[in-house]
């Protein structure tokens, strides 16, 4: 198979690579891809957000199986564009992708179908959503409609940071149009999971469930990012209960949609907080997360390419996707800076050496091959993924493997997984 990878992060290395290793030798192209795609296959200057050009660029290299990454394409219509061409696309329509490109549309989606998720009131208007702000109970969260990057969400401990995010997002415009609309939130409290399903329309089938580290410091200090690390499975949320997570939160969208004409193709991923009250649906994602697919894929037994066919063509089976018991972490390795300004273009040593441990693969995101050399050009750099029996096993190995690596300026957490340890009483 001739498949197309969209997108350029770790995400669209460890997609490049998994799919590579298909039944068939399956060869890979990559839009625009980075460092990692270009050492799995040929990397084409097209952007990822630029539906036509990915279009003629998959007619003209004659894809078989388009595998979308981010979520700015299917939200811009990539599915049907490609559609059109007769060239199936891994990832929903441009309507069901809204639950990712407007949280007004899946928060009331949410209310519609009876998924747990914190009370809301969606406002358009500056004025009643101040007053609104001004007679609730601190604290709350204020989240722009649309997309904006990974940014967008204000935990706000007071009102006046509530109302000060409110006049970011619809005055000044800080996210452009993605604050014509925002939503005010209960906060809830709780440790978070991410729960991801395949879906073909109507069939789904559960990955098993991870945990990312958002905030940029150890001990979830400083500002979001788009991921610092993640592991699976993640003992937040047990495999006794994915059937049942399945039922409550994907279960419900995905018959919504099929319903209204627009069956879940691809992968559906689930934001969750596990609140003293039970599980909460704080997102969805149309795709696989950054960094949670790294580990996921290092795990998943089965020929992805396929399992990706089947969910395009309607035809998923559980019995295709199979898993590694091993535990498989990945602690991504930034520049220091992130997520705010950082420096680029430092050379990147050791990765071999790395790649030379048992269990261990490094999965490159802001990098470019420059005249043989691998150089950054990102904040997220690499995610260093490891196997082993267990998270403790896993984790030491991830770390051991970051020993062997270096450059100027680099910059990662130390306690990816401790969460999850804690849990095992370790
Ligand atoms: P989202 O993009 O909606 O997942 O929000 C980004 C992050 O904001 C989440 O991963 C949570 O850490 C936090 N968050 C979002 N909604 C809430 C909420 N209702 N209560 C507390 N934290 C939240
Ligand atoms: N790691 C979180 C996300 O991909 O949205």
């Amino acid at each position: 198979m001739r498949i197309l990878v969209v997108g350029s992060g770790g995400r669209e290395h460890a997609l490049a690579w998994r799919l590579r290793q298909g039944g068939a030798a399956n060869e890979i192209f990559a839009a625009p891809g980075n460092g990692g795609t270009a050492m799995e296959g040929v990397n084409c200057a097209v952007s990822d957000s630029d539906v036509g050009g990915l279009v003629h660029l998959a007619r003209d290299k004659r894809i078989d199986l388009v595998a979308a990454g981010p979520e700015l394409p299917l939200v811009e219509g990539l599915t049907e564009a490609l559609a059109r061409e007769g060239i199936p696309c891994f990832g929903p329509d441009a309507f069901a992708a809204r639950l990712e490109g407007s949280k007004a549309f899946a928060k009331n989606l949410m209310r519609e179908t009876g998924v747990p998720t914190a009370d809301f009131a969606v406002f358009t208007d500056y004025a009643k959503a101040r007053e609104h702000v001004l007679a609730r109970d601190e604290p709350m969260v204020v989240k722009a409609d649309g997309l904006a990057a990974g940014k967008g969400v204000v935990v706000a401990r007071t009102r006046g940071e509530a109302l000060a995010a409110l006049e970011d997002m619809m005055v000044k415009k800080i996210y452009g149009p993605a604050g014509d609309a925002v939503i005010v939130e209960d906060a809830l409290s709780g440790e978070e999971a991410s729960f991801l399903a395949f879906c073909d329309g109507q069939t789904i089938v559960p990955l098993p469930a991870c945990q990312d580290h958002k905030p940029v410091g150890e001990g979830d200090a400083g500002p979001n990012t788009g991921g610092m690390g993640a592991y699976c499975p993640a003992p937040v949320l047990p495999e006794s209960e994915y059937g049942r997570m399945a039922e409550l939160a994907i279960r419900p969208i995905v018959a919504s949609l099929a319903a209204k004409g627009h069956p879940f193709k691809g992968v559906l991923y689930a934001g969750l907080m596990m609140t003293k009250d039970g599980p909460y649906v704080l997102e969805y994602n149309v795709r696989f997360g950054d960094p949670e697919c790294q580990p996921l894929l290092m795990r998943l037994q089965g020929d992805l390419a396929e399992i990706m066919l089947a969910c395009v063509q309607g035809r998923l089976d559980a019995t295709r996707v199979g898993w590694k018991p091993e535990t498989a972490i990945c602690v991504v390795m930034a520049a220091k800076g992130y997520p705010g300004n950082y420096p680029k273009g430092m050379e990147i040593f050791g990765l071999d050496a790395a790649e030379k441990l048992d269990g261990v693969k490094v999965f490159q995101a802001g990098t470019r091959l420059a005249g043989g050399r691998i150089v950054s050009s990102g904040g997220r750099i690499l995610g260093v993924t490891a196997l082993g029996m267990g998270l403790a096993a896993a984790k030491s190995r991830a770390y051991a493997a970051i020993e062997k690596i270096s450059y100027d300026n680099a910059y990662y957490r130390r306690d990816i997984g401790d969460k999850g340890l804690v849990r095992e009483g370790k």
